[in-house]
């Protein structure tokens, strides 16, 4: 009985860990590395690049886009747990001063220096990032979505395949 009580709350704080970030636009979903690469390819990111990624989770794709892409990286993640792994990640990266992390709600964090943006979301969510886009970013910025397309956005390029799917404001 009791291996049944401990097991219980095991997985429900394993759900609540996994999915709680969906009720502040996405649940947790590490982007596979190889998508991780057709998106910052797709993207055409370079050194001159200020590439931010909108729910960065472990800080894979701010990470590759610092080391293999030579760009300037921003995460932001309002995980606690998620934010502090990319932290630790990114100081064993190597190349950290390229890179920021910050903690907190995409909505409520400015991203205007962004030159990419990169997204693995949900589609609302994206949806209703639209107007914070139009708001701030910079005309020419690109905008990189992993699974989620935008609704009534034109699309510049896509690897249907791959689920990955490229925008210019
Ligand atoms: C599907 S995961 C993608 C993680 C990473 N971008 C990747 O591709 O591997 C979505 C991430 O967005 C975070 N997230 C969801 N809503 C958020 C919000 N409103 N502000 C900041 N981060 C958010 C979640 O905690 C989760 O880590």
């Amino acid at each position: 009985m009791q291996l049944l009580i401990i097991l219980g709350i095991v997985f429900v704080a394993y759900v609540v860990w996994r999915y709680w970030a969906l009720t502040m636009g996405a649940a947790y979903d590490p982007a596979p590395m190889d998508k991780v690469y057709k998106m910052l390819t797709i993207a055409n990111v370079g050194s001159n690049d200020i590439v931010y990624d909108l729910g960065s989770g472990d800080g894979r794709i701010v990470i590759t886009a610092a080391r293999q892409f030579g760009a300037r990286a921003v995460g932001i993640e309002i995980d606690p747990l998620r934010f502090l792994f990319a932290c630790f990640m990114k100081s064993i990266s190597g190349h950290s001063g390229r890179i920021q992390i910050k903690f907190g709600n995409i909505f409520k964090k400015t991203i205007a220096d962004a030159t990419v943006v990169t997204l693995f979301l949900y589609g609302p969510t994206n949806n209703r990032l639209k107007e914070k886009f139009s708001r701030e970013l910079k005309p020419g910025t690109r905008v990189v979505s992993y699974v989620w397309r935008f609704d009534d956005w034109q699309l510049v390029d896509f690897l249907p395949e791959d689920r990955i799917y490229l925008y210019k404001l």
